[in-house]
């Protein structure tokens, strides 16, 4: 397996990581999307066997039971593993009435949330700690200095950042430069074919301040194994036929468009849509790590494929071709005449 440098930052990630989202028993928004303890106990094995040493979760992540269930698998494995959680929603779920400090990037509510995220995961320490969207209602200041708090503690070793607006994210590191606080080293945003938005002002920021990228939800939610048929409804126990809001994203023109491509591709060179959605972004440069999704051995083992894929040159012009979202403006206007 591959690893590559996270950003500016010393930590090496693996090129595969291990998205922790499916597993853990959930009552909220990943209820009947998750894996039994045993599949996951399988998956995470299966994983770090392959070489996929990092592994992403949330406390948020079927209501701290991903944090729980990863912290007993890690017994006698935490050394061989880099850990990455991240603070930000309630743990008690994104619908619950929550306390003012049970959520949010405040220095009360970061440092309650780590130190509950420790006790789950049964670690003195976190590689890498990630605020999971920016907060407005707090001041950057007053977050960065939270996390460099942690990172001086020995609690957390380097800290990142996912779903933040372009500028907030340029404001935090130009204010951990100016305060001397830890810069955030990475971005966890959402990328893939069917998503490229990040590619508006997230990529190019992450290119011009050394930031490593995490891609998250790398199928667009198991949208590109190529499982979903257009016209026909989700197959049943499938994630996008219990997440119908999502499924209503996907279900479009642009998107099936975008799959035929690729399964033209898959086609041509032998290989599976899975493997070929994933092999694309493993080929951005500005990638750090592809945060891969898979409930099942079966599909981690489909998804592991894409470490041996080669993608041609007209390959990749033909998915980039399909997948080209209308960027907007200024984008359009400043790459009519160069890249932006
Ligand atoms: N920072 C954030 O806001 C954020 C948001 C979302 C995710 N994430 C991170 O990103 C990770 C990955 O996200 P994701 O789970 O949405 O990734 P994804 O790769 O887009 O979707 C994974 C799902 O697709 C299906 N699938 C995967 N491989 C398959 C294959 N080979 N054949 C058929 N179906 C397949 C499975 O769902 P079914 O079998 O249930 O259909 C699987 O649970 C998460 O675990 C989490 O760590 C972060």
């Amino acid at each position: 397996m591959e690893h590559r440098q996270l950003g500016r930052s010393g930590l090496r990630v693996s090129l595969l990581s291990f998205g922790a989202m499916t597993i853990g028993e959930s009552q909220g928004f990943m209820k009947g999307v998750t894996s039994t303890e045993g599949e996951a106990r399988r998956v995470l094995d299966r994983a770090l066997d392959a070489g996929m040493d990092t592994i992403d979760t949330a406390n948020v992540y079927s209501e701290g039971n991903s944090e729980e269930l990863l912290g007993r698998w890690l017994e006698g494995k935490r050394d061989r593993v880099t850990l990455a959680t991240k603070c930000r929603f309630p743990t008690s779920g994104l619908g619950a009435r929550v306390a003012p400090h049970d959520q949010g990037l405040s220095r009360k509510a970061i440092l309650r949330a780590c130190e509950a995220s420790l006790r789950r995961l049964r670690t003195d320490h976190v590689d890498l700690y990630q605020v999971h969207m920016q907060d407005r209602s707090v001041p950057i200041e007053e977050t960065l200095e939270a996390l460099t708090g942690l990172v001086r503690a020995g609690k957390v070793l380097y800290v990142g950042c996912s779903n933040y607006a372009g500028y907030r994210l340029v404001e935090s590191l130009w204010a951990a430069d100016r305060r001397h606080l830890v810069p955030f080293a990475s971005i966890q945003m959402q990328w893939s074919l069917a998503a490229r938005e990040g590619e508006r002002e997230l990529v190019p920021a992450a290119r011009a301040f050394g930031l490593g990228i995490l891609a998250w939800s790398p199928l667009a939610r198991g949208f590109l194994s190529g499982k979903y048929r257009r016209g026909a409804p989700p197959p049943e126990g499938s994630r996008l036929s219990v997440w119908q809001d999502t499924w209503k994203m996907f279900d479009n023109d642009r998107c099936w468009r975008v799959l035929d491509a690729v399964e033209a591709v898959a086609g041509r060179i032998g290989s599976t849509p899975s493997a070929v959605s994933l092999a694309w972004l493993v080929g951005r440069p500005e990638l750090s790590s592809v945060i891969v999704g898979a409930r099942t051995v079966a599909q981690l083992e489909e998804n592991l494929q894409a470490l041996t894929v080669k993608l041609a040159p007209e390959d990749v012009a033909e998915l980039d071709r399909a997948s080209t979202p209308d960027w907007g403006y200024p984008q359009n206007f400043i790459g009519a005449r160069e890249p932006w």
